[in-house]
């Protein structure tokens, strides 16, 4: 099909016609974030032959180790995005403040949040990473943007979107209207419409979570991760299987394609975080992503897209994919909350069985 795809941008410039409230520059701001994409899908697949694996040496707000591409990917969202005149300011996972864009370049009414490398543990090993962002507007003075006008909950997002530097390059894209997914050509280096209106499977066989954490989970999320590890003969009455990536965005995009559920819960490893994953970041553009697809996300209490967050670098508890799955999780921290649940039963946790320990 030599010209039969749609590309990227005029599947913006369709949207924007259908929908007047993406005013103005707001394909011409998101070909800036396929650029930026574009940039770091390049850079991380050149890898070692271009010399970018490896730690930068410096830490993050958060106190994480950077990696080169961490540093990187940053740059290349400041460099795409920083000119075109459509944002009043970003803010990054990788920054420690907002960046406000520099004097001398036009100002928009849009404000721009990403995670420029998603997973970027797995950069050294060479599996999937990704990239992820939400577009805002500025509802202060686009002159003086203040950390205050980001502080916005999930809902009030124009639009979301990932990159996953997978096998393929791919671009997951929301702007209100279901989710639709493109894979870059890199011949012709765009981005071509192949996976339009994405719904994730209600049901699922499949669950995502980082077991090494098990001890400082809540009982709500052992008790539905018990229940999916006893298989056909407990509860659930099927088998589950178990998948983890340490991408959020590889996670985000299996559930997309087949289903799923992923948790990185609250957890008492570290009782000053709520939370692994950056409700402005992370969670907040793929809760957009997945309930456009028809899935939900909650932190098991709250819708994730009703938060409205108190710091830029505010940490959330994340549990998301298939409907009816986070719904069961849901009901499980209510009935907690309530005193309501039943103790656990499974033959595989009772005593002396294979996980309860002992001789
Ligand atoms: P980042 O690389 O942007 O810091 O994000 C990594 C996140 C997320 O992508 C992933 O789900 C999780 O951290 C992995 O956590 P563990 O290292 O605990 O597996
Ligand atoms: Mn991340
Ligand atoms: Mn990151």
């Amino acid at each position: 099909m030599l010209f039969g795809r749609t590309n990227v941008n005029k599947f913006l410039v369709e949207e924007q016609r259908r929908n007047p409230a993406l005013a103005g520059d707001f394909s011409m701001l998101v070909s800036d974030i396929v650029r930026s994409c574009k940039a770091i899908s390049h850079g991380v697949s050149r890898g070692a032959l271009a010399g970018v694996l490896g730690d930068a040496g410096s830490d993050n707000v958060q106190g994480e180790a950077q990696k080169k591409l961490d540093v990187l990917a940053n740059d290349a969202f400041l460099h795409h995005c920083e000119w075109g005149g459509h944002l009043a300011a970003m803010a990054s996972e990788e920054m420690d403040d907002i960046y406000p864009i520099p004097a001398g370049n036009p100002r928009g009414d849009y404000l721009l949040v990403f995670d420029p490398l998603d997973g970027s543990s797995n950069i050294d090993v060479n599996l999937s990473v990704g990239s992820i962002f939400s577009i805002l507007r500025c509802p202060g003075d686009i002159a003086k943007p203040t950390v205050e006008d980001f502080l916005q909950p999930g809902t009030q997002q124009v639009a979301a979107g990932y990159a996953i530097y997978g096998p393929a390059t791919m671009l997951v894209l929301t702007v209100g209207n279901g989710v639709h997914g493109f894979t870059l050509d890199d011949e012709i280096g765009e981005f071509l419409l192949t996976h339009p209106d994405l719904k994730i499977a209600p049901e699922t066989k499949e669950f995502a979570i980082n077991t090494s954490n098990e001890r400082f989970w809540e009982p709500p999320v052992r008790r539905y991760v018990e229940e999916c590890l006893a298989g056909k003969t407990g509860e659930r009455g099927k088998d589950f299987n178990m998948r983890w990536i340490a991408s959020m965005v590889a996670e985000v995009h299996r559930i997309l394609m087949r289903g799923g559920v992923f948790m990185y819960p609250r957890d008492s490893k570290d009782p000053s975080k709520p939370g692994r994953l950056r409700l402005m970041y992370e969670a907040s553009p793929m809760a957009m992503i997945i309930e456009q697809a028809g899935g939900r996300a909650s932190t098991g209490r709250t819708d994730l897209l009703k938060i409205k967050p108190d710091a830029l670098h505010q940490r959330v508890p994340v549990i998301l994919g298939s409907r009816s799955e986070v719904e069961r999780l849901i009901r499980y921290h209510d009935e907690y909350d309530r005193g309501e649940d039943k103790p656990f039963t499974s033959p595989l946790f009772a005593e002396r069985s294979l996980f309860a320990g002992g001789d």
